[in-house]
C-alpha cells in the first residue's frame, strides 16, 4: 500500500483563536496510523509555502483521520482558512510509535498543550487504563477535554494559572501522585509537548528509575530521513526524529544542557 495519497476535509474547526482541528476522508487506501505515528500534509500544490508540514495523527475515523494543530506559521495560517471539500496530499504514517506497556506495567500518560494529539491514540488504545496527566499554561489551551474525559478514565488536568484542574504543571501532578505510583506495579510513562516539559517528565523518570517514552517535536523539512533537517543527540549517536523517532526511549535522549 503506497504512503502516498489524497484526503478531503469534511470538516475544520477552530479550538481557540491558535488552534484547530480538521477531520479529512482519505481518497485512497491508508495504512492503520500506529499511536505516535505523524502524517506529512502538503498545504497548498503551489510552491509557496513549499515544504509539508508534519502533524501528529490526533485520530483515525470511519472515513480518515484527524489533525489537532497550532498555528504558527505561513503553511499552518493556510491550512486554517482551508475549507470544507479542498483536497490535500498526505504522505505517511510515518515515524515508529509507541511501545505499548507489557501485562505488568502500568501506563502514566503525560501531556502538554497540544502534544495531547501525538498520545490520544495511545489513550484510546489504553482504553482507561491508564493515569492521563494533561496539562498546559491556561484551560483554554486544554483542548478536547470531553472526549479526553470519556476515553480517560483517571484524567488529571492541571494548569499554570489555576483556570481549569489543579494548579500547576504536569511535573507538580506527577510529583504528588509519587507514593500511589510506589504502590502499583512497574510504572511506564509516555510524553509528549514542549521541550521543557518533556524534558523535566524525562528527568522526573530517571529519578525514579522509570521507564519512559518521549515524543520529540522537532522541525522536519521532508519528514522521510532524507534531509538531516531533524537530528537529535542521543547515547547511541544522532537520530533523525523523523524516521528513528518521533518516539524515543527518554534515558537515550541527549539534552542541549544534560548533566550527565
Ligand atoms: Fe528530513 Fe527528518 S525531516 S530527515
Amino acid at each position: 500500500m503506497s504512503r502516498y495519497f489524497r484526503a478531503r476535509i469534511t470538516e475544520n474547526l477552530p479550538l481557540n483563536s491558535s488552534h484547530n482541528i480538521i477531520s479529512l476522508a482519505n481518497l485512497e487506501d491508508m495504512e492503520e496510523p500506529l499511536p505516535g505515528q505523524f502524517f506529512m500534509v502538503q498545504i497548498n500544490q503551489g510552491y509557496d509555502p513549499l515544504l509539508k508540514r508534519p502533524f501528529s495523527i490526533y485520530r483515525k475515523t470511519a472515513e480518515g483521520f484527524e489533525l489537532l494543530f497550532r498555528i504558527k506559521g505561513k503553511g499552518t495560517a493556510l491550512l486554517k482558512g482551508m475549507k470544507e471539500g479542498a483536497v490535500i496530499d498526505v504522505i505517511g504514517p510515518l515515524g515508529n510509535s509507541y511501545p505499548l506497556p507489557s501485562e505488568s506495567q502500568f501506563p502514566v500518560i503525560i501531556a502538554g498543550g497540544i502534544g495531547i494529539a501525538s498520545v490520544h491514540p495511545l489513550v484510546e488504545r489504553l482504553s482507561g487504563k491508564a493515569y492521563v496527566i494533561y496539562g498546559a499554561k491556561i484551560g483554554d489551551e486544554l483542548f478536547m477535554r470531553e472526549d479526553l474525559e470519556k476515553i480517560a478514565g483517571n484524567l488529571l488536568l492541571c494548569t499554570d494559572d489555576g483556570s481549569c484542574g489543579q494548579k500547576g504543571t504536569v511535573i507538580d501532578v506527577i510529583t504528588g501522585l509519587r507514593s500511589r505510583l510506589r504502590e502499583m506495579r512497574e510504572v511506564i510513562i509516555y510524553s509528549c509537548g514542549p521541550a521543557a516539559m518533556v524534558r523535566e517528565v524525562t528527568m522526573f523518570a530517571a529519578e525514579h528509575a522509570i521507564k519512559a517514552y518521549v515524543s520529540l517535536e522537532e522541525h522536519m523539512a521532508c519528514g522521510i530521513g532524507a534531509c538531516l533537517g531533524c537530528v537529535v543527540k542521543t547515547r547511541k549517536g544522532y537520530r533523525r526524529v523523523c524516521r528513528e523517532g518521533p518516539v524515543f526511549d527518554a534515558a537515550d535522549i541527549i539534552w542541549r544542557e544534560d548533566p550527565r
